[in-house]
């Protein structure tokens, strides 16, 4: 139920899902007065991918700092703060239990209430924050290092997933491409770098459709094609150019993505689609996705690059939609590295 006397709402948000220690002040659910991430990504580019131990270790170092710059950042104090949100799920367990650690001590010792938010629910309203007239319902596309899901929204905090991958997530398929052409850790940005240098139609990638399921998603054929394609090319003694083969796979991501997701807002009657998630932020996608939108009348949404990637303030948008709603979580709050969406 939302309560309408309360005008205005402060929410200190927790994230420490995966390889970003992130923590934020967002107001009213849309207005980020602070936004800090730690990144851990120079650590774990040394191993090649996202070390959970390491992970969890990073979160304990930097969660107090992360937390008071987002405080001072806002030139806000505890006090002002009429909630904490925190991501419990899904992520690394180690990683998540850090940032529930964190929030529910905070919220023990201030009495503040404590908002547990589910990090895909996050991903998605990330989109709130800088378009102040997106409301659901709409269709939203979450691609994710971890997720690939068509999402019909069709209110705050109520999900209808229309499909998801059966294997890889669209970001996993980066970066295991990524390892296999020589770019390396993290994948995905490194692939939508490298291919404004390369031909998208120099090598013919499968575009991959699950037969019983049209909305899902498969992207470990695709991955598959290009290592067998970089092999072949060994043993025939071909030079591989990065750039196309990089090219040529995200235009395979891409038109899957695309046609999908075109097809979910269509056939659903839509005339809002919004992108979601750290593939989000690729360049190609965003472009391919604003061109088929304009061309139907569809009105296209996405973050700015640094709210599709992980960060807090997205927990905050969220955390304030389940806030509102008298969504409250006790000290029981757990990390559930496999949570599902619209479970709680
Ligand atoms: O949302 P996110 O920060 O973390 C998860 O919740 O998983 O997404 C990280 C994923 C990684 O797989 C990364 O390679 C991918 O997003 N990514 C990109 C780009 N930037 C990040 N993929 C394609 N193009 C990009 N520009
Ligand atoms: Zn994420």
């Amino acid at each position: 139920m939302i309560d309408m006397e309360q005008t205005d709402v402060t929410i200190l948000a927790i994230e420490t899902s995966c390889d970003e220690t992130a923590a934020a002040v967002v107001r009213n659910g849309r207005e980020v007065l602070s936004n800090i991430i730690s990144s851990q990504i120079d650590l774990h580019t040394l191993y090649g991918g996202v070390v959970p131990e390491i992970a969890s270790r990073k979160h304990i170092e930097k969660i107090n700092q992360v937390v008071l710059e987002a405080l001072q950042a806002a030139d806000k104090k505890l006090q002002d703060m009429d909630a904490i949100a925190v991501t419990y799920g899904p992520g690394l367990v180690g990683a998540l239990l850090v940032g529930v650690s964190a929030a529910k001590a905070i919220s023990f010792a201030s009495g503040i209430p404590l908002v547990g938010v589910h990090h895909i629910e996050g991903h998605i309203s990330a989109n709130y924050i800088e378009n102040r007239d997106l409301e659901p319902p709409f269709v939203c596309l979450v691609v994710s290092g971890g997720h690939s899901h068509l999402v019909v929204v069709k209110d705050y905090g109520e999900y209808e997933i229309l499909g998801r991958t059966r294997d890889d997530a669209a970001g996993e398929a980066f970066d295991k491409v990524a390892r296999a052409i020589g770019l390396g850790y993290p994948g995905g940005p490194k692939i939508d770098k490298v291919s404004k240098e390369g031909n998208p139609l120099a090598i013919q990638f499968p575009r991959a459709k699950v037969a019983d399921a049209v909305y899902d998603f498969s992207f470990s054929g695709l991955k598959s094609a290009v290592l067998n394609y970089l092999n072949s090319c060994e043993m025939k003694g071909i030079e591989v150019c990065q750039a196309d083969v990089a090219a040529s796979f995200q235009k395979a991501v891409v038109d899957v993505l695309v046609e999908h997701s075109i097809q979910a807002v269509q056939e659903c009657g839509m005339k809002k689609f919004a992108i979601a998630g750290g593939v989000a932020s690729n360049s190609s996608l965003r472009g391919a996705l604003e061109e088929a939108c304009r061309e139907r009348g569809i009105a296209f949404y996405h973050p700015s690059p640094i709210l599709c990637t992980d960060n807090a303030a997205m927990i905050g948008a969220a955390g304030y939609y389940e806030y509102i709603k008298g969504v409250r979580s006790g000290y029981d709050l757990n990390a559930v590295p496999n949570l599902k969406l619209g479970e709680r």
